[in-house]
This record gives C-alpha cells, sequence and structure tokens, in this order.
C-alpha cells in the first residue's frame, strides 16, 4: 500500500508565504505529518515537490503508488497536462489544496484537476493533507 504527495509550485515556501492563507507550518512539517501518519496506517508514503510542471508530469507516470494525493497549485488552474497524466495513469487521485479556492480570486475557482480526481479537500488548511491519506487508505482497501 503505497501513496505518492506531490506538491505543487511555490509550495517549498510554506511557513513564510502568505501565513494568513497557508498557515505558519513549513513543508518539512508537513511532510513528517503525513509521513508519521501513513507509517502508523500501515501505508508507505513518499512526499515530492517542484516548482516545474514538467517534473510534475514526470513523477505522476513515474513513480509507484497506488493513490496519488496532489496539492497542484496553481498549475491547479492552468495545467492540462498534469490533468492528462492523471487520466492517463488512471490511479486515484486525491486533490488537496490548503486553502477554500472557491473562497478567493475569480481564477482559483476553475479546478483542471477535479475533473479526473476521485475527490478534493479544500480549505481544511493543512490538514486537508491527514485527511486525505486517511481518504486513501480506505480507496486502497475497497
Ligand atoms: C493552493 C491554492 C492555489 O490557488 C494556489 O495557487 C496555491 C496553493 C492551496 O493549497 O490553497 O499555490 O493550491
Amino acid at each position: 500500500m503505497k501513496i505518492l504527495v506531490i506538491h505543487g509550485p511555490n509550495l517549498n515556501m510554506l511557513g513564510s508565504r502568505e501565513a494568513g492563507i497557508y498557515g505558519h507550518q513549513t513543508l518539512s512539517d508537513v511532510n513528517t505529518q503525513i509521513l508519521d501518519l501513513s507509517r502508523s496506517l500501515e501505508m508507505d508514503a513518499e512526499v515530492f515537490q517542484s516548482n516545474s510542471e514538467g517534473a510534475i508530469v514526470d513523477a505522476i507516470q513515474a513513480k509507484e503508488y497506488d493513490v496519488l494525493i496532489i496539492n497542484p497549485a496553481a498549475y491547479t488552474h492552468t495545467s492540462v497536462a498534469i490533468r492528462d497524466a492523471i487520466a492517463a495513469v488512471g490511479k486515484p487521485a486525491i486533490e488537496v489544496h490548503i486553502s477554500n479556492i472557491y473562497k478567493r480570486e475569480e481564477f482559483r475557482k476553475e479546478s483542471y484537476i477535479s475533473g479526473v480526481a476521485t475527490g478534493q479537500i479544500s480549505g481544511l488548511g493543512t490538514e486537508g493533507y491527514l485527511l486525505a491519506v486517511r481518504a486513501a487508505k480506505k480507496i486502497i482497501l475497497q
């Protein structure tokens, strides 16, 4: 049972980036919690962050996993390539956003990813990743 967690562009700056929107936890804090929870649920987890769309597409295609958890960040609203990679691989994918993308600017309200995702978690802060890990376990056991 393995999950792959992908963090998109600028999420490497969590903790210092717009803390009023994204909170004070660093990406390293979030990844530690993801890895700890996955271990306690007896799942392997790999975390990956990139600012590059192509590197994210390559990871979706090449890495081994049963469920993908992805915060595509700004690529959520632009990337046909990431959407197509998720569809091409055909594995369950959970889309996570730290902020509520529906309460923000108009351009954030459209997700290119949600149409190929199993589900979406938006607006619950970094806790959303942990909820996604729990959901991934249920999906794998189904
Ligand atoms: C985000 C929301 C996106 O609109 C934004 O570009 C991000 C982060 C979130 O986690 O709330 O970088 O995906």
